[in-house]
């Protein structure tokens, strides 16, 4: 009987083991970056981190983005924000939830609630890792237009969370023309995007009416310069307008310095990096899930002038920036002017199926440049 059990175990059950281990254990390792492919963690499964940002903290990677569920309420946020840690960029190891969403009725970030572009930065002063990211509340749409703010001790959390604002409330941008600076204005007097409202929209109309509350902040990044300065970059004034705005030296709050960048622009989903002393900004226009063409520009002072830049997105498929929403420019560690272009491809009606487009920048005449590759890996950047 013995022996027959021993057969049967080497014969049947431990090729069966293997393969249900197989099954659900690992991948091969990647060595490369596949756009838009299914993208596999260390246990196999799609990685869950969408309109994300990158922290490089002490030798590691670490990959913040927005947990999605599958089917149509996927967008809205049932868990939280995701991390995932890599040290070849490649492979990803699932860290858990960095930042949980809350159970208690009518908190901010109550389950149901929307959250968005988190981006995670490491405040040197402070020793905290604090993480920005937009918020809308729960059942009111898009409405709130809110930037919140999360802290945590370890990288990757448990992010307590801190406040949710409209930021610079009661202060007017450096750059608006002091003859505009006041509230006295009836935005319901102006046509939607006939010549006048494109004028007033220019001159702040905006601002203006937001100026008590604070000022609108959707899709967003946060930046951090070689100083250790960190700017919050988002989209305001009903998405037409960028703002760009400076943190507190603990990164937790607005000083109140900010400017507005290409006014009536209508864009979205910035990516702010900075080459050989001067600032890039990568962004996309504003179809919501659909995508659309990117648009770059260029300024030597964060504070601009801003310069235009055109599509840096080059090729076939160039018009609809490979079918991605820029998220992040990663700059890759150790290698001097490499940077990876982050998108999004977005699928609303099963967001958890929402794929990742990674492609590396070029610079171009001093203009960034992004090109399809089915794969690649780092070593584009050593040519
Ligand atoms: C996009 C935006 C996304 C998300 C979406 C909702 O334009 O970039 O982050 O907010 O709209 O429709």
């Amino acid at each position: 009987m013995d022996r027959l059990y021993n057969i049967w175990l080497l014969f049947f059950l431990l090729p069966l083991l293997c393969a249900c281990s197989g099954a659900k254990g690992q991948h091969e390792q990647y060595a490369a970056f596949h756009p838009g492919a299914l993208w596999l963690d260390n246990e196999s499964v799609h990685i869950n981190a969408h309109g994300g940002g990158i922290l490089y903290h002490e030798g590691v990677y670490y990959w913040f983005g927005e947990h999605k569920i599958a089917g149509r309420g996927g967008n809205s946020a049932q868990v939280g924000v995701q991390v995932y840690s890599s040290d070849d960029l490649y492979n990803w190891t699932n860290r858990g939830v960095a930042l949980a969403v809350v159970e208690t009725e009518g908190h901010d970030i109550e389950r149901g609630s929307v959250i968005e572009r988190p981006k995670v930065v490491y405040n040197a002063q402070t020793g905290k890792f604090v993480m920005w990211f937009h918020l809308e509340l729960k059942g009111r749409g898009y409405e709130a237009a809110r930037s919140a703010v999360a802290v945590a001790d370890e990288v990757t959390g448990p992010y307590t969370f801190v406040e949710s604002l409209r930021p610079n409330a009661g202060i007017w941008p450096e750059n608006l023309d002091t003859a505009f600076r006041n509230t006295d204005v009836d935005v319901a007097a102006y046509e939607w995007w006939t010549p006048r409202w494109e004028k007033a929209i220019t001159e702040g109309l905006l601002v203006r009416r937001d100026f008590e509350g604070g000022q609108m902040a959707r899709d967003m990044t946060v930046f951090v310069d070689d100083d250790g300065k960190a700017y919050h970059v988002y989209s305001s004034e009903e998405n037409l307008t960028l703002h760009i705005a400076e943190l507190s030296d603990d990164y937790l709050s607005h000083t109140g310095r900010y400017i507005r960048i290409f006014p009536g622009g209508h864009n979205e989903a910035p990516a702010l990096f900075k080459h050989a002393g001067r600032y890039y900004l990568i962004a996309s226009g504003c179809t919501g899930w659909d995508p659309n063409a990117a648009r770059s520009a260029v300024a030597n002072s964060i504070w601009g002038p801003w310069e235009m830049l055109g599509n840096p997105a080059q090729g076939e498929g160039a018009d609809l920036t490979f079918e991605s929403q820029s998220t992040y420019v990663l700059p890759v560690a150790g290698k001097e002017g490499a940077f990876i272009f982050m998108g999004d491809r977005w699928r609303p009606r099963n967001p958890i199926d929402g794929r990742y487009v990674w492609l590396p920048i070029v610079f171009e005449e001093g203009q960034p440049v992004i090109r399809w590759h089915d794969s690649w890996d780092l070593t584009v950047f050593d040519k």
